[in-house]
């Protein structure tokens, strides 16, 4: 399964690189403007730092708009992936994107239905919104199960990249749901590596090492 960093904050992607867990980025316009960088510049500074997709997204909220917008933010590097809104504007973007060869994001897909429109518009990824579906009372990661299904029982090729996930359980249930890709904030992915148990009995062992008076094993 692929983990993405969703994120613009570089410090926070480039701490987190060693150890090659990271396969790729998202952002979205929050995120970027949260960082109070030139979107050009970080999605750029992103794409050298990172060795994967790097989703980036579009303002425009209309076709012509989003192509224009799409094509500039492509031509920043080979691995940017064009972020697009799930409307109706956005998956016939997709679909120019598809068969131009650009690899496209459909993002803030919260149906089935959308993820099916979007497979069928030949995204590269879609991206339901789990945590913003429990937000409405809704089931998210049943949400990604059934996109699965869907997705297998007729063979379409678009990767399941489940957002909007805010624990390290929604990361398993997402796994689970056989999900593609998970895209996750800096804290969860920290908190994924975490255990307590882990944590006390590490302690015990270097407790009970020390003892025998002995240093490193080198
Ligand atoms: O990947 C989408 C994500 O940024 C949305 O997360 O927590 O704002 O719903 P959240």
């Amino acid at each position: 399964m692929q983990i993405f960093l969703d994120t613009a904050d570089l410090d926070a992607i480039t701490a987190r690189l060693p150890g090659g867990l990271v396969d790729g980025i998202t952002t979205n316009p929050s995120l970027i403007a949260q960082s109070g960088a030139d979107i050009f510049e970080r999605v750029k500074a992103i794409c050298e730092a990172v060795d994967g997709p790097i989703s980036a997204e579009v303002v425009a909220t209309d076709l012509d708009g989003m192509l224009a917008e799409g094509r500039k933010l492509r031509a920043l590097a080979d691995n940017v992936v064009v972020k697009l809104p799930l409307t109706r504007d956005g998956l016939t973007a997709c679909r120019t994107f598809a068969e131009e060869g650009t690899p496209t994001n459909v993002t803030l897909c919260f149906s089935a239905n959308q993820a099916l429109m979007a497979a069928k518009a030949g995204a590269t990824f879609v991206s339901p919104f789990v945590g913003r579906v429990e937000d409405m009372g809704g089931d998210g990661i049943g949400l990604l199960r059934d996109i699965r299904t869907i997705f297998d029982e007729y063979g379409y090729e678009t990767e399941i990249l489940a957002a909007s996930l805010r624990s390290p359980d929604h990361v398993q249930s997402a796994a689970l749901a056989g999900c593609d890709a998970a895209t996750i904030p800096p804290k969860v992915f920290d908190q994924m590596i975490k255990h307590p148990l882990t944590d006390s009995g590490l302690e015990a062992f270097l407790a009970d090492w020390s003892k025998t008076g002995r240093g490193g094993l080198v």
